[in-house]
């Protein structure tokens, strides 16, 4: 069967837990091969941190290397900008093949047009929010969204200390209803955070250092123990 981008598998709605492994704690020298590892430990998603060096202090990469790691993502390839201004480039990360374009509410002053021209590229949209920004200013986008991200720490970095949102999550899932629009968690998710954002109605977690802490390409399986610890008490705790 031919598979269109946005065509995968894995395409389908639900409010399963889904881990997501952040490739900013992975070996930036072999991101092709650590996708490859953490996808056969387990993931679910694949989840790239773009950073601009003004949105963020840091800078990572951007839509090229997007391009040149996604043959080896078989799953879902979930893009978070971290950049302002960002509507000039989204057609340089749907053109790298990105399966969802997550943007930040904070990033400028039309969110709505953002997450129109996400879609109109034909990728699912998301929306991002900093741990400043309350889950309200998303309730005029729900309709148009696929995902909200609520960040739990301030972006910027890997391996930050959680700030507790359950409330913020708890308030979104109200609001979604059942609109089917996933709630990602981003920033210091591990085996003590992920009951708590599972319990308030998270499905996707994205967790960088969690996930490859203790392991490498040469030695896989820490990844999939980390994957699997954290889905077990997500799922064990979840709401639904
Ligand atoms: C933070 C990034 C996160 C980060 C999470 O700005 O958006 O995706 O990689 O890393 P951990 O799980 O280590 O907090
Ligand atoms: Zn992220």
């Amino acid at each position: 069967m031919l598979l269109l981008q946005g065509d995968s598998i894995a395409m389908t709605f639900d409010r399963s837990i889904k881990i997501a492994p952040s490739i900013l704690a992975a070996d930036f020298a072999n991101f092709g091969a650590e996708i490859e590892a953490v996808e056969a430990q387990g993931a679910d998603w694949i989840h790239v941190d773009v950073m601009d060096g003004h949105f963020v202090p840091a800078i990572t990469f951007g839509a090229q290397t997007c391009k040149a790691i996604r043959p080896h993502v078989k799953t879902i390839m979930d893009v978070h900008l971290m950049i302002s201004p960002v509507d000039a480039y989204l057609q340089g990360f749907a053109d790298a093949g990105a399966d969802f374009i997550t943007a930040h509410y904070e990033a400028g002053p039309h969110i709505h047009r953002t997450m129109q021209n996400i879609r109109d590229l034909g990728c699912k949209a998301g929306v991002a929010l900093n741990p400043g920004t309350p889950a309200s200013v998303v309730e005029e986008l729900l309709d148009m969204v696929d995902l909200v991200c609520v960040m739990t720490v301030n972006p910027g970095f890997g391996g930050q200390k959680f700030i507790d949102m359950s409330l913020k999550i708890a308030d979104l899932r109200a609001m979604i209803g059942e609109r089917p629009v996933h709630i990602q968690i981003d920033g210091g998710v591990d085996v003590t955070t992920a009951p708590l954002v599972a319990a308030a109605g998270a499905d996707v977690l994205v967790a960088g250092s969690a996930v490859f802490r203790g392991g490498s390409v040469a030695n896989p399986a820490p990844y999939g123990e980390n994957i699997r610890n954290i889905r077990k008490v997500a799922t064990e705790n979840a709401a639904e």
